[in-house]
């Protein structure tokens, strides 16, 4: 083989985490056992957690939980400016696409066969009768009003822009 080729496979192995690196020290990992990855096991009415082997070796799989540092963002209270000025069609798409909102993971919306239901049906959310300045909040940062959500923060996180999120509270606020 090429000199520069080996050099070239040398970089791209220090490139993948995991393949030249050993796992991060907070992964659930025993080094000396056949299987290093550990599952947690419930122990019942415990309160604990006993770690167990997995079933297979995870470890050339670091997730990039391990890997990304960056502390989350405070949660972030916002105003929403002017008129809103969505557009529900729009606002429709993104809530249905997986790329984008995904909405439909978690709740329950008019069209969608297989939606999730960790989060509220949002069927006829008109009638709710939240302002739209409230659901440009849930959508932009619901920690705001649960800190312990598990709806992303799709403003303060990036995922969703200003416009899409207009878009977003047109929608609901036209399900009748
Ligand atoms: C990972 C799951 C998840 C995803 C994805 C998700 N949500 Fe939620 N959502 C929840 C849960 C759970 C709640 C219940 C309240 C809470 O825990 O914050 C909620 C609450 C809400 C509410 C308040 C309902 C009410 O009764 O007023 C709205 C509105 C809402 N979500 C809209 C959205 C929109 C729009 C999207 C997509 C951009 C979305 N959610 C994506 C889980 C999710």
């Amino acid at each position: 083989m090429h000199g520069s080729t080996l050099v070239g496979l040398f970089l791209l192995a220090l490139a993948i985490p995991g393949l030249a690196s050993n796992p991060p020290p907070d992964a659930a990992v025993d080094p000396s056992a056949e299987i290093k990855t550990l599952a947690p096991k419930v122990v019942v009415k415990s309160g604990r957690l006993e770690w167990e082997a997995h079933k297979r070796d995870l470890t050339p799989w670091v997730t990039l939980s391990h890997e990304d540092r960056r502390p989350t963002p405070k949660p972030r209270r916002v105003d929403l400016n002017g008129q809103l000025n969505g557009d529900a069609e729009r606002g429709r798409t993104i809530a249905m696409s997986t790329l984008k909102g995904g909405c439909v993971n978690c709740h329950t919306l008019p069209g969608e066969d297989w939606p999730g239901s960790v989060g509220h049906l949002l069927m006829s959310y008109r009638k709710r009768g939240n302002s739209d300045a409230h659901v440009y909040q849930q959508i932009f940062d619901p920690r705001v009003f649960n800190p312990n959500t598990v709806m992303p923060a799709f403003g303060t996180f990036g995922l969703l822009n200003d416009q899409e999120i207009r878009d977003l509270v047109a929608y609901l606020q036209s399900l009748n």
